[in-house]
């Protein structure tokens, strides 16, 4: 099979975590099984604890599963594709920029780093991926602490996304910011999964960006996912977890608010010039 015919862009075949410590051992994934396809935007949630980070670092190819199988677009994570490009990008919890480098500096990383490219195309390409998450050319020599919340993430977006990567994982997207600066950051989100067409695998315990932007959510309890579907069926699957997580004050609130809410008018073309 080929890349570009495979509609499987993750696959993980009962994988088993487990992690010795002084107590023994402990088990945080036993028998997992998620497969997830091109186009979707897969949300996992779970208890503190339950393994979506060391999931998602699986899925990067950054830890090696204790047993069992993951494969990125029929490969081992981390494995270049065919043209030499990586098949993850991964938005980080906290942007993790560096504080010494200029924002065009920080989003080139990656492609600098690999010594494949002349500068100047380096530099274009950092230049385009700036204007793709909503920034502007007068931003590329800022430095990360003369920015904003929102601006941070955008910047740390536009790095996971300099190789074009099929797929991109975002640890809590928008943790941290402000009601408003978390609604655009999931506008821009969506319409980047939309014109790039991306697939998404997202960590979020904000129920507001979960409902926003996930197309399927897998809920992780008792070591495995235990069930995937929309949000309506997921929140009707009988397990305690799920009950107090969605059917709690918190939950309730965000489902009355996706009940409410109009359809969403697209978002402005990304990239679109100022
Ligand atoms: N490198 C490691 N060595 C030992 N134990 C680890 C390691 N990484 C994670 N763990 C353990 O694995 C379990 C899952 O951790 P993980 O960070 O994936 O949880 P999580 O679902 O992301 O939780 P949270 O919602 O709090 O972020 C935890 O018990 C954690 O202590
Ligand atoms: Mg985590």
């Amino acid at each position: 099979m080929t890349e570009s015919s495979t509609t499987v862009v993750v696959d993980i075949r009962k994988l088993w975590t487990v992690f010795k410590n002084a107590d023994g051992e402990n088990i945080v994934h036993r028998d997992l099984d998620l497969h997830i396809e091109r186009g979707e935007v897969l949300s996992l949630v779970g208890g503190s604890g339950t393994g979506k980070t060391v999931l998602l670092r699986q899925i990067l190819g950054l830890e090696k599963p204790s047993k069992g199988i993951v494969e990125v677009l029929g490969r081992a994570p981390g494995e270049l594709s065919a043209k030499g490009a990586a098949n993850v990008g991964m938005l980080f919890q906290h942007g993790a920029l560096f504080s010494a480098f200029s924002v065009l500096e920080n989003i080139a990383f990656p492609l600098r780093e690999l010594k494949l490219l002349p500068d100047e195309l380096i530099r274009n390409a950092a230049l385009v991926k700036l204007q793709m998450v909503g920034l502007q050319p007068r931003h590329a020599n800022m430095s990360p602490a003369d920015l904003s919340g929102g601006m941070i993430k955008r910047v740390a977006l536009a790095r996971a996304l300099i190789m074009d990567p099929p797929l991109l994982l975002l640890d809590e997207p928008t943790a941290g910011l402000d009601p408003e600066s978390a609604d655009s950051f999931c506008d821009l989100l969506r319409g980047l999964h939309r014109e790039l067409g991306l697939t998404v695998v997202m960590v979020t315990h904000d129920l507001d960006t979960l409902f926003d932007l996930s197309t399927r959510i897998a809920v992780l309890a008792d070591h495995k996912v235990i069930t995937s579907g929309s949000a309506r069926e997921v929140i009707t699957y009988p397990h305690p977890f799920i009950h107090e997580y969605f059917l709690g004050g918190r939950g309730q609130r965000a489902l009355e608010a996706l009940h409410d809410k109009p359809a969403k008018a697209p978002p402005p073309p990304v990239g679109a010039g100022h």
